[in-house]
């Protein structure tokens, strides 16, 4: 039984829930948007539309950029100015290759423009230097007359971008400088300070957070610059495995992966709990954000693929995994002010494949599709008892759900069905509304590992959903085995 509490809520879900994440990894930057000069592809500036209409069709609301671990060697003036002057530099977390520095800051800015989305840069602190980070918040967003937007100027940006959300390093207790919390959290409170808010550009400060459990990074940094900080991240990736040496394939895996991946997915709970549990004790007004600027799905690297670039296929499983973390972060919507899912062309799980001029969209970007409706909708407070989804001796709940009203009245119910063999009944009790009229769609496919291809590239793609009636007031719904379904009610 459900119970949506439709005259009910008091928390907007933000649109930055469903934000992406782009690194200078593999073929996500290049081959996913840059282009070049390439005259097979089109493009505008060098960036290819048929990327850019895909994630505009999703509503893309911001984008994080250039890293990652990247970030933490990126120096920004290697990327400025004249492409062919651009000193390369080698991508030492991803693989040793060459980076030519061809997409750099204006690049991404015209990007963002082009996607019509927020920009979310992350500053390097790991091998950076303050001035370094100053100088570049200063290009990007100074009005005036200075040394800084006089080069942006001569690079041929005459206005200062918009540039909303500043990460202050990434990672910093792994590949951003393996620092203890203690001492990024000094670092952090340095180097924030001459990120200025320049002409009227009110810019977001993030403090890097921690990865998945170390609840005490979280507890050291937000104790000791939360009074600096505007929000704070989180990361955390998800497997069908144990162990990060084998991590599973993305398309040849068991029923028990299958398990192993959902279950591992529905720790994002108590892991958002835990970290604002800890945030609100310092902040109880509310004012930090928790941004969980990076998470999703990693799998070992598509066989005959560089392992350092980390391509990965993107499965019916993959989208169930996606639909779940959304769930999670819309009924988190309180502290959970973002979330960018890793990456978003040709890396981990990616929203976009691409080959050459070929480009397909992955079960995932199906999810964030259905769940556009969910953006700065009012979140609803629902009461569910579902049946259990077992597997071995393993038990987890077979459904999850979550609800908005948007500003229309219209109210979303996103249902996820974890179980791949069996179907579920759910009566749902709409209150507060009279419903007079439901539609929905479902995404689902025979097998656990369905995906699109280049040859076969609509494989896993949304349909209409009839599996409903309404009887006095009751809807009852009979949602396919592993599928993602949304539900409008008016
Ligand atoms: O998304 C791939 C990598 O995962 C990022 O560069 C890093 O921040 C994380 O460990």
């Amino acid at each position: 039984m459900l119970v949506v509490h439709a005259d009910k809520g008091t928390e907007t879900i933000s649109r930055n829930i469903y934000g992406h994440f782009a690194e200078h990894l593999g073929r996500c930057i290049y081959e996913g948007f840059w282009v070049g000069k390439d005259p097979a592809i089109p493009n505008t500036r060098g960036i290819r539309n048929d990327v850019v209409e895909a994630l505009r069709r999703i509503k893309i609301p911001v984008l994080r950029w250039p890293g990652g671990c990247f970030a933490d060697e990126y120096h920004w003036k290697e990327g400025i100015g004249p492409r062919d002057k651009r000193p390369p530099m080698i991508n030492t977390h991803w693989g040793m290759v060459k980076e030519t520095n061809a997409f750099g800051t204006h690049e991404f800015l015209d990007l963002c423009e082009q996607l019509g989305c927020e920009a979310y840069v992350a500053g390097n602190v790991g091998s950076g230097t303050v001035e370094e980070m100053q100088d570049w918040v200063e290009y990007m967003t100074f009005d005036g007359d200075s040394e800084m937007a006089n080069l942006r100027r001569a690079n041929g940006r005459d206005k200062p971008w918009r540039v909303k959300y500043f990460g202050v390093g990434n990672e910093n207790w792994g590949c951003g400088g393996s620092m203890t919390p203690e001492f990024y959290a000094d670092l952090y409170n340095r180097f924030q300070t001459y990120v200025r808010s320049y002409s009227g550009n009110r810019i977001v400060k993030i403090a890097c957070g921690p990865g998945s459990e170390n609840y005490h990074w979280m507890r050291t940094v937000t104790e000791r610059a939360h009074r600096r900080m505007d929000a704070i991240s989180l990361h955390h990736y998800v497997r069908g495995t144990g162990n990060w040496t084998r991590k599973g394939s993305a398309t040849k895996f068991d029923e028990t992966e299958w398990f192993a991946l959902m279950k591992n997915t529905l720790t994002i709970y108590p892991l958002l709990q835990g970290n604002i549990d800890i945030i609100d004790k310092i902040d109880p007004r509310g004012r930090i954000g928790l941004f969980v600027d990076e998470y999703g799905t990693w799998w070992d690297a598509e066989p005959g693929t560089n392992p350092s670039f980390l391509y990965q296929q993107n499965t019916l499983r993959d989208a169930v995994s996606a639909g779940i973390f959304l769930n999670a972060f819309n009924k988190h919507c309180r502290r959970v002010r973002m979330a960018n899912i890793a990456q978003t062309n040709n890396v981990l799980q990616a929203m976009i494949l691409t080959k050459g001029a070929k480009m397909i969209l992955t079960p995932t970007y199906h999810v964030f599709e259905m769940y556009k409706v969910h953006h700065d909708a009012k979140l609803l407070p629902i009461d569910l008892q579902c049946g259990t989804y077992q597997h071995g001796s393993e038990t987890v709940a077979a459904l999850d759900i979550s609800a908005s009203k948007d500003k229309s009245g219209r109210i979303h119910v996103s249902l996820c069905n974890l179980n791949p063999k069996d179907s579920a009944g759910l009566a749902c009790m709409i209150e507060g509304i009279q419903p007079r009229n439901v539609s929905g769609r479902v995404l689902t496919a025979d097998s656990m590992n369905a995906h699109n291809t280049f040859d076969n590239p609509h494989t896993v793609k949304p349909v209409a959903f009839k599996d409903f009636r309404m009887e006095d007031d009751v809807l009852t719904v009979r949602l396919p085995a592993k599928s993602v379904a949304v539900l409008e009610i008016k």
